[in-house]
């Protein structure tokens, strides 16, 4: 064996976060060896991995540290919870053209498969789970796409967030998610997103920070936020452009 098949060998037993050196050049090694440190949050090469591991086990997208079973009763919760404040704000699942970003195990496309949605478009940093959401859900469309670095091509009725907004630990980014979807959001559309609403920043974990209310209706201006409710250890609260309360219409003449 070469001394360069032993160095990559030896990078790619030793990584946990490990993503396949793709060439031998310098640039694609560093970037291999920055994911196998245990303190750098590389958002795609993390959640690659994740997901890879788990699959749609849920502890991948929900707690590590729960069962599967534990994750799918804070799950059947949730879902309560979503439908109770989607049903408040009067979302019309049947007409909305909804975007589930950062959509996991599509567990939010099997909320608005179920409630009769139809246009749906499911986004993640990566597509590993891809393959077998399109054969579960076949009407429905999963794109890859870093709601931080990519802009969105179309726009929606009903965005959900659920469970991203503290893996995007930079200002920066956080910002320009948010102005992402802003800008993506119709006239009257509703935007469903969680947090952990706490009173200042918090920096939890290497890939998870915590962010008070005021940071979300900073990028928000013009919007009327809902009053925040629990939501499994966060909270959940809905952003309507514009502040009118009518019902989300469909795409069609807009
Ligand atoms: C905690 S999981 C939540 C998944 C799903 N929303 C749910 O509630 O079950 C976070 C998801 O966001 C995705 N994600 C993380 N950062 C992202 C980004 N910058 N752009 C798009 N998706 C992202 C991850 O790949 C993962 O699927």
């Amino acid at each position: 064996m070469t001394a360069r098949a032993k160095l990559k060998r030896g990078v790619q037993s030793g990584a946990e976060y490990m993503c396949r050196l793709p060439c031998q050049r310098v640039g694609c090694f560093c970037r291999a060896f920055l994911n196998t440190l245990p303190g750098i949050y590389r958002p795609h090469a993390y959640w690659r991995h994740r997901l890879r591991k788990y699959q749609f086990d849920l502890r991948g997208v929900g707690h590590k540290g729960f069962s599967h079973q534990e994750n799918k009763w804070m799950y059947s919760t949730a879902r309560s919870v979503f439908l109770e404040l989607c049903l408040e704000q009067r979302v019309d699942f049947r007409s909305a053209h909804m975007l589930d970003v950062g959509c996991g195990t599509g567990f939010y496309a099997n909320v608005f498969h179920q409630a009769t949605g139809q246009h749906y478009l499911g986004i993640d940093i990566t597509d590993v789970l891809f393959t077998k959401l399109r054969a579960q859900f076949p009407g429905f469309d999963f794109m890859k796409l870093d709601i931080t670095s990519q802009e969105l091509c179309e726009t929606f009725d009903l965005v959900v967030m659920i469970d991203v907004t503290q893996h995007i630990v930079s200002p920066r980014k956080f910002s320009s998610a948010m102005q992402n979807i802003r800008s993506h959001l119709r006239q009257d559309g509703i935007l469903v997103l969680t947090s952990w609403l706490s009173e200042k920043i918090i920096r939890r974990t290497y890939y998870e920070v915590s962010r008070p209310l005021w940071l979300y209706k900073k990028e928000f201006p013009e919007c009327e936020f809902s009053e925040p409710r629990k939501f499994r250890d966060k909270y959940i609260f809905s952003v309507r452009k514009q502040g009118q309360l009518g019902d989300i219409a469909g795409s069609q003449g807009r």
